[in-house]
């Protein structure tokens, strides 16, 4: 609890360029919560480098993430937005708790060989442990909630696992966080593919819509989105193209599969898909605009990245020092 409130901490990575499935599964389920949560969203850059990164790239990807977030309406006053890069604890309780998860755990995250299969010359040691710093990431805060899409499941069973065993050995150290996963959106697949999750690192640009595409863009990929030859607009496992669509027509414009449905009943997929392709550009639009108002204010944005860097050190430090207790550091000597 921080101010009477539970906490909630989510990130993502500064790597590629952000998908419509990493706005319409996490981003856009953190608007609003901070309200009901004391929130932290942070821009993981220490996770990005476990694959190689041209360091000014990286850089200016990691401001405009954290503009993205504030573009899509999370604001900087009530939620701690900041780099975790800033904030050595991460690094640090990730140490600890790499002495306390198995190399076996580690070995089944999907993820982890996924990434490995992709980079095959780079399987370094950041790859393999990089749900342990995840884990460092959301237990470093005392996470309540954790609002993900469904890939990073797998991630946060390992962290509530990690967490318990470090508890079991030492007492009540670290909340045993809960994901909180969107009811619509928390999946979005690939439009070319609808077998595959629509990604950052997809090398098709026609499978993902990214935040930034212009809406000529967007309604062109709509319209060539791969579906199938049963000419009916339903939600079902037999047809993943349409359902997709489905998907992200509900969770743009806040109604149900059902009513979607319904809405589309004896339409064509054409009619259908230049909807989606509507609904799409009516959400990224106005979260391009204030992009751009807020890429014109350096300082503006500065002092965010400093006030708000200063507040997530100071919850972080309060776990570390009591972790670092149980596990038996030596107190340092204060003058
Ligand atoms: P990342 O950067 O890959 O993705 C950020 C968020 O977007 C969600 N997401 C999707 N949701 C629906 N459909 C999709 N196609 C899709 N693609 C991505 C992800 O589930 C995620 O919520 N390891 C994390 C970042 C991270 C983190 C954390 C998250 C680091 N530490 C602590 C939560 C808590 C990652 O790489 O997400």
């Amino acid at each position: 609890m921080i101010n009477g409130k539970k906490v909630l901490f989510s990130g993502m990575q500064a790597t590629g360029s952000l998908t419509l499935g990493n706005y319409l599964g996490a981003l856009k389920n953190w608007v609003n919560l901070c309200d009901e949560y004391e929130c932290f969203y942070s821009v993981v850059d220490m996770h990005s480098i476990t694959v190689r990164q041209d360091p000014a790239v990286l850089r200016q990807r990691a401001r405009n993430l954290l503009m993205i977030y504030i573009a899509a309406g999370i604001d900087p006053e009530k939620n701690c937005l900041y780099y975790q890069s800033h904030v050595s604890g991460h690094a640090e309780l990730a140490w600890i708790l790499n002495c306390f998860t198995y190399m076996g755990e580690l070995n089944r995250m999907t993820q982890f060989k996924d990434k490995a299969a992709r980079h095959a010359d780079n399987i370094n040691a950041g790859l393999f442990t990089y749900p342990v710093l995840m884990a460092a990431d959301i237990l470093l805060y005392q996470a309540d909630v954790v609002p993900v899409g469904i890939d990073q499941m797998q991630h946060l069973e390992l962290t509530r696992d990690v967490a318990q065993r470090f508890n079991g050995v030492y007492g009540d150290v670290f909340t045993i966080p809960e994901a909180y996963i969107g009811k619509v959106g928390a999946k979005i697949m690939s439009l070319q593919d609808p077998a595959k999750k629509m990604s950052k690192s997809d090398e098709n640009p026609n499978a993902s819509i990214y935040l930034m595409d212009d809406p000529d863009t967007i309604m062109r990929k709509c319209r060539r989105a791969v579906t199938d030859s049963e000419a009916q607009i339903l939600y079902r496992e037999e047809q993943p193209g349409i359902r997709n669509l489905i998907d992200i027509y509900s969770s743009c414009t806040g109604k149900t599969p059902d009513e979607v449905v319904k809405e589309f009943d004896g339409k064509g997929y054409g009619d259908f898909k230049t909807a989606v392709g509507e609904a799409v550009i009516s959400v990224l639009k106005p979260l391009q605009e204030r992009y751009a108002k807020l890429a014109e204010d350096k300082s503006y944005i500065d002092g965010i990245i400093k006030e708000n860097a200063e507040k997530a050190g100071h919850t972080a430090a309060r776990t570390l020092r009591k972790v670092q207790r149980k596990v038996g550091f030596p107190d340092r000597i204060r003058s």
